[in-house]
């Protein structure tokens, strides 16, 4: 009922909203946004000041306009991939069970503008699973005719497409068009004793199985979805039973960490910094929640934009086995081989007619459309090539991830299934991290938003309570990865109760959202170490005799790490340059003795060959003048992309400027 009659008012406002919207975007955005901290907070609206405010934990408020953010921030609308018509469409048969694709000979006729013949041809595109790498590797069919109305074969998960327009007179050349494209199917894999094994479990009376679909976007803090997002957060905001983590802080850098900690309660640092990750086979040995998920009945799905870029591919070899079961990385690669490409944002953007992310935001709708009613679903579809480098991007994409949303609320998701809609980190480089004050919490304070529906609301209101609590508590990773374990007992009432061998391992503490977070929690107690925690309060250090003697014994820290990872052959030595500025950090529930021997500085500085901007959190001994940090774990404010050519490893890749090499000037 409830899912119903927002569905309704939500599409009939649409046009309207969205006219709205252009027109009062800041006023309405930040409007929202202190009503609902207002609200979460119990105060009057009036600007709040922390998102999380406890003893342990004052994680401060950011406002999306500030002035400073502002001057940089441009609203950008979104230019279509192509500007031409789809000579193949597809749609799915729901009666038949299988896709159907049509050719549209009369488009082809208005484009040519005369009488011609339409010839299409498709190839299947699978992963290679004997290749040596088969995430890289996919496999491609002959060319098979293809014909209007054809039945797509339920053996064909992914094609492309190529289209000949033919003029009978041939020697017109404005007829010779050729249209390439590529198409995603979503078939049904299982048997029918599974299909009715999975339908009983979807529709047990006592414990329905709830879907979980996760939602990505890449680099998009909770802050920066206010600002570039405003439509989408309109849709959050309509459809109840969303709550927003206003405490959530990230665990790690960069995806990998972030995502590791959801998807298997550790984040993995000592491996990624040990090189682990690197080696054949490491990727499939870890214990990821879709597996518990597919053991539990439910089908499982995971789909990522940009094939260089993606998560566990990225300078890594990826999975041997597929790990789910129905996996866009094959396609993903296929197309950015074989279609054109178009840059924009400073990513591959345009991936033949489409937007990059279209593929993925498609498979989902693809996934919930063919399973909904057949089996549980376990997804998580993640988009990476309009946020990652360019922060106002996201406004480009407003409109069209909102009418995705809507897409998947029309199909029914928003009934049955819990939805979370995530990122990984905000801004980690660039100028928001080097031109604003902001630009370090935003790094730190991903978007975290959790959808339950309305029978789990129902069966489940002292869940939905803590839900409610919990939004401006301090949350984490290992929070969302023990409520996803949870999805799978929601009989289990107490953390307590919980095999101590699902318990999160870099955080046995850490605990579903369903259950009441401490209200005076600290970093360490939610899994969160003191380089990425954002709870304790900072002071800036202006005695300069202080910052410089800091800095100087980092700048040597990061040369001597240089030395130790035999690196000193590629990457240039280090020497300061300038102290932008250096903060200390007041890390409460400390006992004073300790504060008082060991200060914890976050400083940000240059250095001088090629000028990169770092950050670093270090501890420091005043009275000895000695230092502790973790060259690994230091930050690089600006894209590493120009200076680290010469190496590979992305955690080297922050810090090693790469020297001149003599022999290469010419080339
Ligand atoms: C249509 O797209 C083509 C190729 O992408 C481009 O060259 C052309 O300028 C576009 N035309 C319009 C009207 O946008
Ligand atoms: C277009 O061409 C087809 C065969 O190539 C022919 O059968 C048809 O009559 C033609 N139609 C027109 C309007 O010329
Ligand atoms: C992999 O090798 C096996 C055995 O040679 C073969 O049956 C299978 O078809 C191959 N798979 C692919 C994707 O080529
Ligand atoms: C295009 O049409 C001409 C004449 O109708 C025919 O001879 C030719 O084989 C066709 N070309 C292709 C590539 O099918
Ligand atoms: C037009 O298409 C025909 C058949 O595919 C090809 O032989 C010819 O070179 C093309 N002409 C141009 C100008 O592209
Ligand atoms: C919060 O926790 C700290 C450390 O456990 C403790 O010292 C402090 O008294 C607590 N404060 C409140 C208000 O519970
Ligand atoms: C600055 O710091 C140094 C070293 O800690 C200290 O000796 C000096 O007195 C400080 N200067 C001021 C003005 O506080």
């Amino acid at each position: 009922m409830t899912v119903a009659k927002t569905q309704e008012t939500s599409i009939q406002g649409k046009g309207e909203v969205s006219a709205m919207n252009r027109m009062l975007l800041v006023p309405f955005g930040t409007l929202f946004s202190l009503v609902a901290l207002a609200a979460a907070a119990g105060q009057q609206p009036a600007m709040p000041k922390y998102f999380v405010n406890s003893p342990l934990c004052k994680m401060p408020y950011v406002d999306p306009f500030s002035a400073d953010v502002m001057a940089i921030y441009k609203k950008i609308k979104l230019k279509d991939c192509h500007n031409d018509s789809e000579l193949v469409t597809a749609e799915y048969d729901p009666k038949l069970k299988q896709y159907r694709v049509h050719t549209r000979l009369d488009l082809a006729r208005k484009m040519a503008k005369e009488n011609v013949t339409l010839e299409c041809g498709y190839q299947k595109i699978y992963r290679d699973g004997n290749a040596t790498i088969p995430d890289d590797a996919y496999r491609m069919s002959k060319v098979i005719p293809l014909t209007d109305n054809l039945v797509v074969p339920n053996d064909v998960e992914y094609i492309t497409t190529r289209c000949f327009l033919n003029s009978s007179n041939s020697k017109n050349h404005k007829s010779n068009i050729t249209q390439r494209d590529a198409m995603t199917f979503v078939q049904d894999h299982l048997t029918p004793e599974e299909l009715v094994h999975s339908f009983r479990l979807l529709n047990d009376e006592q414990d329905p199985k709830p879907n979980v679909i996760i939602l990505g976007i890449d680099s998009t803090s909770r802050i920066n979805l206010r600002r570039t997002m405003p439509q989408v957060l309109r849709f959050l905001k309509n459809l109840p039973g969303w709550f927003e983590m206003q405490g959530y802080n990230k665990v790690g850098d960069n995806t990998l960490p972030n995502l590791l900690a959801i998807l298997t309660g550790d984040n993995h640092v000592e491996n990624i910094e040990a090189g682990k990750f690197k080696v054949r086979g490491f990727e499939d040995s870890l214990d990821y929640i879709w597996q518990h998920f597919k053991e539990a009945g439910y089908t499982t799905a995971y789909a990522e934009d940009c094939q260089s870029l993606s998560t566990f591919n990225f300078h890594k070899p990826g999975f041997i086995r597929q790990p789910v079961d129905y996996y866009l990385r094959p396609f993903v690669r296929a197309i950015e081989k074989t279609l054109k490409l178009e840059r924009r944002f400073e990513t591959i953007f345009c991936v033949g007619r489409h937007i990059s992310s279209g593929y993925v935001w498609d498979f989902a709708v693809q996934f919930v459309q063919r399973l909904l009613e057949e089996t549980p679903m376990f997804g998580v579809f993640w988009s990476n090539s309009f946020t990652h480098n360019v922060f106002s991007a996201g406004s480009a994409m407003d409109h069209l991830f909102r009418e995705y949303l809507l897409l998947l609320l029309k199909l029914g998701l928003f009934k049955r299934s819990i939805v979370l809609l995530v990122s990984d980190h905000g801004y980690r480089f660039g100028n928001i991290r080097t031109r604003t004050k902001s630009g370090y919490l935003d790094e730190r304070l991903p978007m975290m938003w959790l959808y339950v529906p309305p029978w789990f609301r129902k069966k489940y209101p002292h869940y939905v309570a803590n839900l409610r609590k919990n939004r401006n508590r301090l949350s984490s990773n290992y929070d969302v990865h023990m409520t996803l374990q949870h999805i799978l007992q929601l009989n289990t009432r107490s953390h307590e109760a919980f095999d101590a061998r699902i318990k999160a391992k870099k955080c046995p503490n850490c605990r579903s959202l369903f259950f009441e977070l401490p209200e005076n929690r600290s970093c360490s107690e939610a899994g969160i170490t003191e380089k990425w925690c954002t709870c304790h309060p900072t002071t800036t250090v202006t005695n300069r005799t202080q910052y410089m003697a800091v800095a100087r014994a980092v700048v040597q820290g990061m040369n001597q790490h240089l030395v130790a990872k035999k690196l000193t052959h590629l990457c240039e030595n280090f020497q300061l340059n300038s102290v932008e500025v250096m903060d200390r950090k007041e890390i409460l529930g400390e006992r004073s003795t300790t504060a008082a021997t060991e200060h914890v500085y976050v400083l940000n500085f240059q250095t001088v060959y090629k000028k990169p901007k770092f950050e670093a959190t270090v501890r420091w001994n005043p009275r000895s003048s000695t230092l502790k940090m973790n060259v690994d774990e230091l930050s690089r404010k600006d894209s590493y992309s120009a200076t680290a050519k010469c190496v590979k490893d992305s955690l080297v890749k922050k810090y090693c400027i790469c020297k001149k090499l003599p022999g290469k000037q010419h080339k």
